[in-house]
């Protein structure tokens, strides 16, 4: 059931051009248009979003905050749910609840979501599971055809629920008229790239696998990420922890001077994922900010940022060129390889981490 391969995993690494491709069947017509639907729910009436979740799912509702603000102009609020539901947050009018969740079953997801029933002007929910608790209680269920994820680590789900979330980005964004037809068209061709793009970033697996074993070698590690990217160094560092048991933190690039530098020595490697684009200047003066203080630099990109770096650098690896919007779903794979290849290295248990488990739905 494995198919060959030693980790569920790995297998579901491998898995993610099939999975973003049926997501992308179910949520697009053949001729291009978006064929997402949302009964009740009118973006032009949406003032306001707040997505809940923990984990893996918070970060993927981290990515379409981004989005959202970004490309629909709409402005989101993101909690982690055990902070969320015991805050007991007022919800304005007009204000669309989004939970995010592969399981369905996350208690704290769940208490989350029952506090707003009756507080929001819609619930919409993304799941793996359409009989699943959160599913069934949700006004909308969106599910984001992953298919069964075996690995407590999640990957598959990840990347399908941001290629979920990009699509009712851009119906949001079309709805909305804050997009026209051209653009709307034009990102989704991106979307449609994506499992080739996919596909070509696995194949870096060696040269990841190589790096990964000299990663294994220390004991904290960093991650950075600016704009849509910061949420993919926080998966980075929870990936890493969670199946290698190295400790590494997350952090925006910008922050690294507010506290994080403190730890940066040349025992300590950094991860900088950063594709190229219009900020790329500021993550190469982070970059050198490390450098400056011994730090050993990975700088996950394209070949054209490569470049641009001047050199210094411990290691890189060449990510394929991608349009901006598919970048933080493309930049999921490498972060996950990494974090798959450390854990070989240490000789951890891949699959079934120590004190974790797949669905928790305990508080
Ligand atoms: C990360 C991981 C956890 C889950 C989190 C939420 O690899 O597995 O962080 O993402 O427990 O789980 P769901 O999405 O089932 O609500």
């Amino acid at each position: 059931e494995k198919a060959g391969y030693k980790h569920f995993m790995m297998k579901e690494i491998a898995e993610q051009p099939t999975v973003v491709d049926r997501v992308l069947d179910a949520y697009l017509d053949a001729d291009g248009s978006i064929a997402m639907t949302l009964p009740d729910v009118d973006f032009t009436k949406v003032s306001r979003i707040s997505i809940v979740a923990c984990g893996t799912a918070y970060y993927a509702g981290l990515v379409a905050k981004y989005w959202f603000e970004h490309y629909a102009r709409l402005p989101v609020d993101i909690d982690v749910a055990s902070e969320f539901r015991y805050r007991e947050p007022p919800l304005p009018e007009g204000t669309l609840a989004v939970y995010v969740s592969q399981s369905g079953e996350t208690a704290d997801t769940l208490a989350a979501l029952r506090y707003t029933d009756g507080k929001a002007s819609r619930i919409v929910s993304l799941v793996n599971s359409a009989e699943s608790s959160i599913a069934r209680e949700s006004d909308v269920a969106v599910p984001i055809h992953a298919g069964v994820e075996v690995s407590v680590a999640s990957t598959k789900a990840f990347t399908a629920m941001l290629t979920t979330f990009a699509v009712m980005v851009l119906k949001a964004a079309s709805e909305r008229g804050v997009m026209d037809a051209d653009t709307l068209a034009g990102h989704i061709q991106s979307l449609r790239q994506l499992p080739g793009l996919m596909s070509h970033a696995i194949s870096i697996d060696g040269e990841l696998a190589r790096t990964a074993r000299k990663v294994a070698q220390s004991r904290d590690v960093l991650f950075l990420g600016r704009g849509q990217m910061f949420p993919l160094a926080l998966e980075g560092a929870l990936k890493l922890k969670e199946i290698s048991y190295l400790h590494a933190e997350g952090y925006a690039s910008g922050e690294l001077k507010h506290g994080p530098i403190a730890l940066v020595d040349k025992n300590t490697p950094t991860v900088v994922l950063a594709p190229h684009d219009g900020l790329f200047e500021k993550t190469v003066s982070n970059m050198q900010e490390v450098m400056a203080r011994g730090g050993r630099v990975l700088l996950i990109s394209d070949a054209k940022a490569i470049a641009a770096t001047g050199g210094g650098v411990w290691r890189t690896i060449t990510m394929p060129d991608a349009p901006e919007l598919v970048q933080p779903i493309l930049y999921a794979i490498p972060a996950q390889l990494l974090a798959y290849h450390a854990a070989i290295a240490k000789g951890t248990d891949v699959d079934q981490p120590r004190n974790l488990a797949k669905s928790v739905t305990v508080e």
